[in-house]
């Protein structure tokens, strides 16, 4: 398929952000956007570039009532070499078909996927920010078209990736966030759509996040569903502790999200010779160890937040500092090789990073 492109007049192009340090997370979005549909007697079509703009949906599209929407999160990075670098984009396109699958969605061909992609990225090329820690935030999107208000899965669709400048997802950066242990609430359960990019399981998660930022906290650190005692995941990232001197990290058994930047982490480390253990953690054990001494380290990885050091978890009404509330020696160095790599700042021995321009 030929991508048509459209281009936006140099003259109605929006000013680039002049002040990189106030990028945040998710507030602006670059002039262009990658679009295609879907009908199921027709497969995917009229795949375009086109001027970032709104989507005009009729009110009974099914996206908007039953939620059959799945999405992406990826970044391209300007090295200081000044070339643009992706990372791992591959396994993101994989996840997205895995999601697409699980929630009754057509599959998106891998290298169709990729070539827009990088045509997108590249036509944008000048809105990749300079600064070490800030990114072009990619964000794949597949939502539901069909206008109909039966249940059913929809027989058309609507493929789209957008662009956006950003820095750290936290406004605290790199410095340790404070996070609140629900166990009342949860993100998702075994059998569920915990494993995809559903846009359903953020909107689950909101609710506690809510209350957990109303009363001071960075995030929620949510529990399993069944037993609300082994930990999962935190706010929209994985989760990682070093417990007796082993980085240790749930398993994915079907509500956990496979994050890149969990398995990064993890052939990072071992790597390293650091011992890495995935298996279930109950809260208690995570409590217990630091009562003890013996939890050093906990922090949080995902492409938005990268690595996020923890320094203090809320359980039943106590709070725990992690480390003296201070980041970890293992959080820093992972943080900064994950960066490294990712910049174009060292060498890429897993061949993560690919160099598009
Ligand atoms: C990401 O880490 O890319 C995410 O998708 C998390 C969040 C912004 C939804």
């Amino acid at each position: 398929m030929e991508i048509r492109i459209i281009n936006v007049a140099p003259e109605a192009q929006k000013p680039k952000p002049a002040d990189e340090s106030t990028l945040g997370f998710g507030k602006r979005m670059t002039d262009h956007m990658f679009i295609m549909h879907y009908k199921s007697e027709k497969g995917w079509y009229d795949p375009s570039i086109i001027p970032y703009g709104p989507l005009s949906l009729d009110p009974a599209t099914m996206c908007l009532h039953y939620g059959q929407e799945i999405f992406e999160g990826m970044k391209a990075y300007r090295g200081k070499d000044d070339n643009i670098y992706l990372f791992r984009p591959m396994e993101n396109i994989k996840r997205m078909n895995i999601s697409a699958e699980r929630l009754c969605m057509p599959l998106v061909d891998p290298d169709f996927f990729m070539d827009a992609l990088k045509k997108l990225v590249l036509l944008e090329k000048d809105w990749i920010p300079h600064g070490e820690g800030t990114s072009l935030y990619i964000r794949p999107t597949m939502i539901s078209s069909e206008v109909a208000l039966g249940v059913h899965p929809s027989n058309s669709f609507i493929f789209f990736i957008i662009l956006g400048p950003v820095g750290a997802y936290y406004p605290e950066g790199f410095s340790p966030t404070k996070i609140y242990v629900s166990d009342k609430y949860v993100r998702a359960c075994p059998g569920g759509v915990g494993n995809c990019k559903a846009a359903g399981n953020y909107a689950a998660s909101l609710y506690a996040s809510s209350e957990a930022e109303e009363m001071g906290y960075t995030q929620v650190l949510w529990l399993d569903a069944i037993h609300r005692k082994y930990i999962e995941e935190v706010g929209t990232s994985n989760i990682f502790a070093v417990l007796d001197g082993v980085l240790t990290t749930p398993p994915l058994a079907g509500s956990i999200l496979p994050g890149i930047t969990r398995d990064s982490v993890l052939c990072l480390a071992k790597s390293w010779g650091v011992p890495v253990e995935e298996r279930q953690v109950a809260i208690d054990e995570l409590i217990e160890s630091q009562k003890r001494g013996t939890l050093k380290e906990v922090f949080a990885s995902g492409t938005a937040a990268v690595i996020s050091p923890v320094g203090l978890i809320h359980y039943k009404g106590t709070e725990y500092a992690i480390n003296g509330g201070r980041v970890g020696s293992l959080t820093e160095q992972l943080y900064n090789e994950i960066l490294q790599i990712q910049y174009g700042n060292k060498e890429d021995p897993f061949g993560w990073r690919l160099k598009i321009s």
